[in-house]
């Protein structure tokens, strides 16, 4: 089965980025997909170090978790990652783990090459484009397939849950989401 990787990257166990990943997750499961929801909250992740120790061993020297997701992404066939939008960019942690993970592929055989995904980001009010922006970098510097969607994947609120009142933000999520899946199925042909 295609299995699609949905991380939140919020401190907000229960926020507005958690939402929009299980609205997805259950689309990909919908669309006859597999999907996994994990969460950064309750984590802090570090910002890379540069110590190069990823070249030797294959892995990252801090143990704060970012190995352990890199492993599971790497047996997955797509990732969305969404952050909030945190002074109009994306939550530092966010980027801290991606731009490590892009070191764990960089030392493991470019792993994340032809892999399917991308953002979505989530915001009271502004920055969300900024935010993808930021973070699209990272899927297409490592080889990654970004589908489009209906919009930009953007969702508005504030407090957790106020996503949900985001009707053409959330219906958004959900067309990315099946087109992520839509494309990995093709990939795996
Ligand atoms: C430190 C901090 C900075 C924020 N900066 C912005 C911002 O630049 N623009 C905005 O619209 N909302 C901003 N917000 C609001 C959050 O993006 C918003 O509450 C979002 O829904 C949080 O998502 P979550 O519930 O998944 O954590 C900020 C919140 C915090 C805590």
């Amino acid at each position: 089965m295609t299995k699609i990787i949905c991380i939140s990257t919020s401190p907000r166990k229960k926020g507005n980025t958690m939402l929009a990943m299980e609205e997805m997750a259950k689309t990909i499961q919908e669309n006859g997909g597999e999907s996994e929801i994990y969460s950064l909250a309750g984590k802090t992740i570090a910002s890379c170090r540069a110590c190069n120790a990823c070249n030797k061993t294959g892995k990252c020297a801090i143990d704060d978790g970012v190995n352990e997701m890199a492993e599971i992404i790497k047996n997955a066939d797509g990732m969305i990652i969404g952050a909030p939008v945190y002074f109009g960019t994306a939550r530092g942690d966010c980027m801290n783990f991606l731009q490590r993970l892009g070191m764990i592929n960089l030392s493991n055989q470019r792993f994340l090459d032809g892999k399917v995904g991308g953002p979505i980001a989530v915001a009271r009010r502004g920055g969300h484009t900024a935010t993808l922006s930021e973070m699209l970098m990272f899927f297409f510097i490592n080889g990654m397939i970004v589908p489009g969607a209906k919009y930009w994947n953007m969702g508005f609120g504030r407090l957790p849950g106020e996503v949900a009142e985001d009707i053409e933000g959330v219906e958004n999520f959900k067309s990315f989401a099946a087109n992520v899946l839509k494309v990995a199925k093709q990939m795996k042909k």
